[in-house]
C-alpha cells in the first residue's frame, strides 16, 4: 500500500469526462467526496463480498457491520427478521450479538437457501438462535410463517436485504413495517445501488430502479417512521437513508 503526502491546503479533484470538481481535502466536502468515491471504487472491486463474520461470508461494508452491531446492542431485540440470507453471515452477526445479550432469535428469509449455505448455518455454533424460512419475502405464506415465528415478541427489528428493485423494497417495507415495534427499526439495505450505476460494472437500470426511491416513497406515506442518520454517520454505507426508526408515542401526544 502506498502513502500519499497531503498537507494542509491539499485539494482533491475529480475529473469526470472533463467535468471537474475540486474540494479542500480536509473539508467536510472533501470527506464526503472521498467517502462517495470509496463506495464506487469498493463496489467496482466487489469489496462487500470480502468480509466474514464468525466464519460465514457477510455481504456488507465493514462500517455497516459496525453500525448493525451498534443498533443490535442498543435495542436488545427479542427477534431480528432479515430478508436475504445468502451465505448466512448477517444472520450469524445478529445471532452473535443476541448470544452476548443472552436472549432472542434471528429469522432469516430467502427465496432460495442453497444446500451448502443451509448446512453451514445449521452446523454453526450459533444455530440455536437462527430460524430459516425459505420463500419469497413478499409471498403471503412467508409472511404467515414470519408472524408465527415472531409470536408475542415484545421487541422486533427488521433488516431488508433481498431483491433491491424499488417495487420489491417498497412492497417489503409495507409488509414488514407493521411487524416493527415502537422505538425499533426497519433497515432497508443497498440504497447505494443508486450511487453505483455509473461504475464500470454498474447497470444503467440502477440509476432509476433502486431502494432509495422506495425508502423515500415509504417515508412520505408513513409519518410513524423517520430516517435516522446516526447509523450512517461514518459516511461509508450501502444503506443511505435506510435506517428507519418507528416513532414512540409520548404522553403529551408528541413523538420522539
Ligand atoms: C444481498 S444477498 C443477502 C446478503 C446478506 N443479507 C448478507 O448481509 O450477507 C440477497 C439475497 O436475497 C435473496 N432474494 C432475492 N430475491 C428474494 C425474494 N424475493 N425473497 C427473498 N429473498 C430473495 C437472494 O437469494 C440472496 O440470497
Amino acid at each position: 500500500m502506498r502513502n500519499y503526502t497531503a498537507q494542509l491546503g491539499a485539494t482533491l479533484t475529480l475529473d469526470n469526462a472533463g467535468e471537474r470538481t475540486t474540494v479542500d481535502l480536509y473539508s467536510k466536502e472533501g470527506l464526503d467526496l472521498l467517502s462517495n468515491l470509496w463506495i464506487k471504487s469498493a463496489a467496482e472491486h466487489r469489496l462487500m463480498y470480502e468480509p466474514t463474520w464468525l466464519g460465514r461470508p457477510i455481504i456488507q461494508f465493514p462500517t455497516d457491520i459496525v453500525a448493525i452491531q451498534e443498533l443490535l446492542w442498543k435495542l436488545q431485540p427479542d427477534v431480528v427478521v432479515e430478508t436475504g440470507v445468502a451465505h448466512g453471515g448477517s444472520l450469524v452477526l445478529s445471532a452473535s450479538i443476541l448470544e452476548l445479550i443472552g436472549k432472542g432469535k434471528v429469522i432469516g428469509v430467502d427465496i432460495e437457501i442453497r444446500p451448502h449455505n443451509r448446512l453451514a448455518i445449521e452446523e454453526h455454533p450459533l444455530k440455536h438462535r437462527i430460524e430459516l424460512i425459505e420463500g419469497s419475502s413478499v409471498a403471503a405464506d412467508t409472511l404467515v410463517a414470519v408472524r408465527r415465528a415472531i409470536g408475542s415478541a415484545k421487541s422486533v427489528l427488521v433488516f431488508l436485504d433481498s431483491n433491491h428493485t424499488e417495487a420489491h423494497v417498497l412492497q417489503e417495507l409495507e409488509l414488514y413495517s407493521p411487524l416493527v415495534t415502537a422505538g425499533s427499526y426497519i433497515v432497508a439495505h443497498d440504497g447505494a445501488q443508486a450511487w453505483v450505476w455509473d461504475i464500470p460494472r454498474g447497470k444503467p437500470e440502477w440509476k432509476v430502479d433502486h431502494p432509495l426511491t422506495a425508502i423515500h416513497k415509504f417515508l412520505d406515506r408513513h409519518p410513524e417512521f423517520t430516517s435516522d442518520p446516526h447509523y450512517t454517520r461514518l459516511g461509508i454505507t450501502s444503506s443511505p437513508d435506510g435506517w428507519l426508526k418507528k416513532r414512540v408515542e409520548t404522553k403529551n401526544d408528541g413523538v420522539e
